[in-house]
């Protein structure tokens, strides 16, 4: 078994349908793992849905319903959204499952028992959509001069009964696992503004709530819930099985990446690793806080009407297209924009006219003037650097940018091999040899038929579906699609002494066309 590899999604709240956020976090985690499984590694993939909260209680109330019922109905169209996608989870938690609540109690009793926790009063701001307390200093006003919190939403004077965790007491320890640790926190924007914001000191947490009770209770203290942060983060831990700290929790704790999205970097980069160090626990490799994905260069919202459901643009489009433009048009890490324009302007050049395209003409070509029949052959400098240059971009540039979280640029260095096979064609012109040099016609064929083979294995963790479907097509054993495997010399002599002939293909990367109404807009 491969080295293992823990990585987490933020698990959401499901006060509504997921949208585009939501979609986007959950494929880029997918291409993260993917691409690990065909590293090798042995990956455990956690998402889930964060059903605690003064939020979530709100919300049941404005419709007449009960907090779970809302959360079993609405948690049930992440889990669809997830398998629509693609999105290869292990675990999908819901914070409401007993053994959570098991876990959060036992985590609470592991603080308590380190003397972080005291019980005191709170007095100051709450801001329930973002389910967050706000210093004086930290909020900003809006439009009729009401105090927003700084991610602009409402904020609320909250007095209250409350239990408090000493987080004072981890400025330090903090600011050492920053400096000793400096990939804690990506990207380096995001590092500096947490640096900055624990560098002024910090003030212990109020981390349990008393007005209102949908939540995990608190051990020992009747009337308390637990702050739903201290719970939601907790399911990092659950879904390892703890507080059992032998099997999964012991072969993938700690985390290798909680991937996250850029308003959320201040609970997993500051409150979670001092909850962890007064644990005991280990603290995770990596967070990551990626950008917001912006509809035509506009935030969605309810207002605005421009909501878009994810499952709706994955139906008009197509999984895979949808997953190679979110991996390949936004630099991951900042914020990204899309419109149907740019999904079909983006997935018609690269992935159906330069990639589909070579891959449907070289396997007819092979298919018609070769009676589909693979065999050994003779090459020239040409075709040797073809495919010195796509395995160069197949093994070590889209691969180590993949490990960076560099997905745009991974692939961008796949599409230039995919540009150069393409050119290769132009030159070679294997249509014009069938008449003058049947045998050269064949090399050619055969070379580029070797880097379909890599550039398709490279591609999978962006578009599995489709790709698939080409290394079936192809003959590659599913044990043979993996990195790994393209370091192997002899595969083409392997799969030539198979004898099987390629069929006649079908094309895995359709055109896409604009839907009517945004044509018309
Ligand atoms: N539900 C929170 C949000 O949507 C995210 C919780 S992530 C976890 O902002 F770490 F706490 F689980």
């Amino acid at each position: 078994m491969g080295e293992p590899f823990y990585i987490t999604t933020a698990i959401s709240y499901p006060n509504g349908k997921p949208h585009i956020g939501h979609a986007y976090e959950a494929i880029a985690a997918d291409v993260i793992a993917r691409f690990q499984r065909a590293m090798g590694r042995d990956v455990r993939f956690q998402t889930g849905t964060d059903e605690h909260g003064l939020k979530m209680m709100q919300k049941a109330r404005d419709l007449g319903i009960t907090p779970k019922q809302l959360s079993d109905e609405m948690s049930s169209h992440f889990i669809a959204m997830c398998d629509e996608l693609n999105v290869s989870y292990d675990v999908f938690l819901r914070t409401t499952e007993d053994r959570h609540h098991a876990a959060s109690q036992e985590l609470w009793r592991r603080l308590e028992a380190n003397g972080d926790l005291y019980l005191d009063r709170y007095e100051g701001w709450y801001s329930v959509r973002d389910e967050a307390f706000y210093d004086e200093s930290e909020l900003v006003a809006g439009e009729r001069g009401e105090k927003l919190s700084p991610q602009g939403t409402p904020v609320e004077w909250t007095v209250e009964e409350s239990w408090f965790f000493r987080l004072s007491k981890y400025t330090e320890p903090l600011l050492q696992l920053y400096n000793g640790q400096p990939q804690f926190i990506q990207p380096d924007g995001r590092r500096n503004e947490v640096m900055r914001f624990v560098e002024g000191g910090l003030r212990d947490l109020s981390v349990s709530r008393t007005s209102f009770d949908w939540g995990v209770k608190v051990p020992g203290s009747d009337g308390h819930v637990m702050y739903v942060w201290v719970d939601a983060l907790t399911n990092y831990l659950t879904g390892l099985g703890f507080p059992d700290e032998n099997g999964d929790f012991a072969r993938y704790w700690p985390a290798n990446l909680h991937l996250i999205g850029k308003d959320i970097v201040r609970f997993h980069a500051v409150y979670w690793p001092a909850i962890l160090m007064s644990a005991g626990l280990a603290v995770p490799a990596q967070v990551f806080g990626h950008g917001f994905l912006l509809n035509r260069g506009q935030k969605e919202s309810k207002s605005l009407g421009n909501v878009t459901d994810p499952l709706e643009l994955a139906e008009r489009f197509g999984v895979d297209p949808l997953r190679y433009f979110l991996m390949r048009e936004v630099a991951f890490g900042q914020d990204g924009s899309y419109s149907p324009e740019a999904i079909v302007t983006r997935c018609n050049a690269e992935l159906a006219n330069s990639y589909g395209n070579l891959v449907q003409r070289v396997l007819s070509m092979i298919f018609k003037n070769m009676h589909g029949e693979l065999e050994a052959f003779p090459s020239i400098a040409a075709d040797d650097a073809l495919l010195a240059m796509v395995f160069a971009a197949c093994r070590e540039e889209l691969p180590c940018a993949f490990a960076e979280l560099n997905f745009s640029g991974g692939i961008d260095a796949w599409m230039r091999a995919v540009f150069a096979c393409n050119a290769y064609v132009d030159e070679q012109a294997p249509w014009t040899l069938r008449k003058t040099d049947p045998d050269r016609m064949k090399a050619v064929l055969l070379t580029l038929f070797m880097a379909i083979r890599d550039l398709t294995i490279a591609i999978s963790p962006v578009v599995p579906s489709s790709a698939a479907k080409v290394l079936d097509q192809i003959g590659i054993p599913l044990e043979e699609r993996g990195f790994p495997a393209l370091t192997d010399a002899d595969w083409f002599m392997a799969r030539v002494a198979t004898g099987e002939k390629l069929g006649q293909p079908t094309p895995a990367f359709p055109r896409l066309e604009l839907p009517e109404d945004a044509t018309a807009a």
